[in-house]
């Protein structure tokens, strides 16, 4: 393929000037973390946190890969993101433009939160919370949901966030894994103009199962949309009354550094999801250094918006822990952005006069397909900074982002990380890197990154082919495990390089002539769906788990809004023989979407009479994807039956697929 230079992909956009000049991070940052990376990751950990006892030692690194960063130092992490800023002066300002989905509005202040959080504390406390016990948080975009997770980091209580989307049995799953003592819920939350239950899906996963009774023991619900609830007398408890009732100051518990701040559950390549475990002092530190330096924050006059759902670990680190450590100013809007028009963003950024925004592509390349009218409508002339998260973004978008909603002007940085890294670990910084649609360029100055072959070797600059990004170096915000399994830790990021000792992302990656990585998507059986990471196996799982289905293969197709599309291969029973394709594809559909949520519901579902597999039984996915992205099928002959791929073709373009 030819390329000129007027593609998008080859224009590059060097910082404003005016942004360079007053930039918050500057291009020594590079220099000083390269000439001592651990003296650098020791100075950001005493500047940006206020420590207890502030630690001496940076990193242990004897028990790899298992780390201790800052081992000796004590804080607390709501005090961090609280405490301090009250005490010093600053309570009136702003934490949260809370937005509702129905157009109602709270203002949270520093001094507000301080309140409720110490309350909140005291409430779980008063519930038999104690420091160390995980406690569930299964609630909707509300300020609550920044209080719940404030006031379990005050107790030293890792919290265990489950994003409200996913179903009882997900949520049930979650619990079990981590044994949780308690859940805050709500009674549901507004989402596409309707109020959504969610306290049934809590009751549902709290039931006892094949004899088996949960750990949960109370259940804190905010009363958000009014709705009828049934209610467990001695377990269930409304969050207004025990706030109400609970004493009104709370002394901060000082923990070490290596205490469990949240797990975090996340796909893997199996069906079972892993709970990543972070820490306090280490995970905290890169939280607020790479909200600092990416997004250029300066609190007094910033208001920053980071529209994801607080279930997801961007929802954690730059909703939650990184701005309020910086004592930044957020909007936080409930619902989705086409409520109750296509345009809800953007009279929310010129409400509030956003500064800096950090979305997902596939929500970009939403409002791409909505039309520039919906935004030109609006001044967006505050925005100096774009983000974007979760998935390569397509140069295409990257230009569109940049020109129609930050004006031909702002920069957009492009940040690469991980559930398991924490925080940003790749990404240009504003004020320095000139920029590169596409590309989300440089490591972060502390990371250090290196794109290699199979054997590890490292593919230099400029190399032609793809290879698999590695960390070559432990990082403060590293995820400290998979809860209680400590193997599965191993295997899965230390095994594949082990001789070098290196992590393995998991994701495709090339360096350019500059240098500038590109990141090409995951080597392994997850899907990037809308930005949410989504394991086949997990899918196949669910598909199996109808009545309908014998077998089932899942594989992501390349979607031009998503990302990738789910799309399934299904074998049916006997007994669903004869049953109309297309009624039956919905009804998967519909299954996989109450087993585990309906960001899993496949775009299409195929019935077929039998599935790929090669000698051992191994499903080739990749003839599959094949298949869904309407490609000629590849390499067949490491199949035990080469005609296999002929006879799902056939059976397709016969029609016989649902979609919808
Ligand atoms: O494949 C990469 C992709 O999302 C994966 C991590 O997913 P998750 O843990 O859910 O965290 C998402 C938010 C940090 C990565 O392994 N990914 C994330 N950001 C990018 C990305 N792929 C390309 N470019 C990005 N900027």
């Amino acid at each position: 393929m030819t390329q000129t230079a007027t593609e998008p992909q080859h224009q590059t956009f060097p910082p404003p000037a005016d942004l360079a000049a007053g930039a918050v991070a500057t291009a020594d940052l590079y220099e000083e973390a390269a000439t001592d990376r651990l003296a650098f990751w020791g100075r950001q950990a005493n500047e940006l946190l206020t420590w207890d006892t502030a630690p001496t030692q940076v990193l242990d690194w004897s028990d790899a890969p298992f780390a201790k960063w800052f081992a000796d130092g004590k804080l607390n992490a709501a005090a961090n993101c609280v405490d301090r800023h009250v005490a010093a002066g600053n309570g009136n300002r702003v934490a949260f433009h809370w937005v509702g989905e129905p157009g109602d509005t709270v203002t949270v202040t520093y001094a507000d939160l301080h309140a409720q959080v110490q309350r909140a504390a005291n409430a779980l406390s008063d519930l038999g919370v104690r420091t160390g016990d995980r406690v569930a948080i299964y609630l909707p975009m509300i300020p609550e949901a920044v209080v719940a997770m404030l006031a379990c980091a005050r107790l030293g209580a890792p919290h265990s966030v489950v994003f409200s989307g996913f179903s009882a049995q997900a949520l049930r799953d979650r619990v079990d894994d981590a044994q949780a003592v308690a859940v805050i819920t709500a009674d549901g939350g507004y989402r596409r103009g309707e109020p959504a239950p969610l306290k049934p899906a809590v009751d549902a996963a709290l039931e006892t199962k094949d004899g088996v009774e949960s750990t949960v023991k109370a259940v804190l619900v905010v009363q958000r949309t009014k709705g009828e609830v049934a209610w467990t007398q001695g377990r269930d408890h409304w969050w207004h009354e025990a706030l109400a009732a609970a004493a009104p100051t709370h002394e901060p518990v000082s923990v070490e550094a290596e205490h469990p701040l949240f797990v975090l559950y996340t796909s893997g390549s199996t069906g079972k999801p892993k709970g990543i475990l972070h820490t306090t002092g280490g995970y905290l530190t890169q939280a607020a250094y790479t909200h600092r330096n990416v997004f250029d924050l300066h609190p007094e006059t910033d208001v920053y918006w980071c529209g994801a759902d607080i279930g997801w670990v961007t929802g954690h680190t730059y909703i939650v822990y990184g701005p309020l450590l910086n004592g930044a100013t957020s909007v936080m809007y409930e619902g989705t952005p086409n409520t109750p028009t296509q345009d809800r963003w953007w009279q929310i950024v010129e409400t509030y006069g956003v500064t800096k925004l950090y979305t997902a592509p596939t929500t970009i390349r939403t409002f791409m397909k909505w039309g520039e009218e919906l935004v030109s409508g609006h001044d967006l002339s505050s925005l100096k900074v774009l983000g974007s998260v979760g998935e390569p973004i397509n140069p295409e978008a990257w230009t569109w982002y940049r020109r129609v909603i930050g004006g031909d002007r702002t920069p957009v940085v492009d940040t690469w990380w991980q559930t398991e890294t924490g925080g940003i670990m790749i990404s240009a910084l504003p004020g320095v890197t000139t920029l590169k649609p596409g590309s989300a360029q440089v490591p972060l100055p502390g990371i250090s990154v290196e794109v290699v072959d199979d054997e590890g070797r490292v593919l230099p600059a400029g190399h032609e082919g793809a290879g698999y990004l590695v960390l070559t170096e432990p990082w403060p915000g590293m995820l400290r495990g998979i809860w209680g399994d400590d193997e599965r830790y191993r295997d899965t990021y230390w095994s594949r390089f082990r001789d070098q000792g290196w992590y393995f992302a998991g994701d495709g990656a090339r360096r350019d002539a500059d240098g500038d990585v590109w990141l090409l998507g995951r080597v392994d059986d997850v899907m990037n769906v809308s930005g949410h990471r989504i394991s086949t196996t997990e899918v196949e799982s669910a598909l199996v788990s109808h009545s309908s289905v014998a077998e089932a293969a899942v594989v992501g197709a390349s979607d031009p809004t998503t990302g990738q599309g789910i799309v399934a291969f299904v074998i049916l029973r006997e007994s669903a023989h004869g049953a109309d394709p297309a009624s039956i594809g919905q009804e998967l559909r519909n299954h996989v979407a109450r087993e585990i949520s309906p960001i899993a519901k496949p775009r299409q579902v195929f019935v077929v009479s039998e599935l790929p597999k090669t000698r051992s039984g191994k499903i080739m996915r990749r003839l599959l994807r094949d298949v869904a992205e309407d490609r000629q099928v590849g390499d067949v002959t490491t199949l035990a039956d080469s005609s296999v791929m002929a006879s799902i073709q056939a059976g397709m373009s016969a029609g016989k697929s649902s979609d919808g």
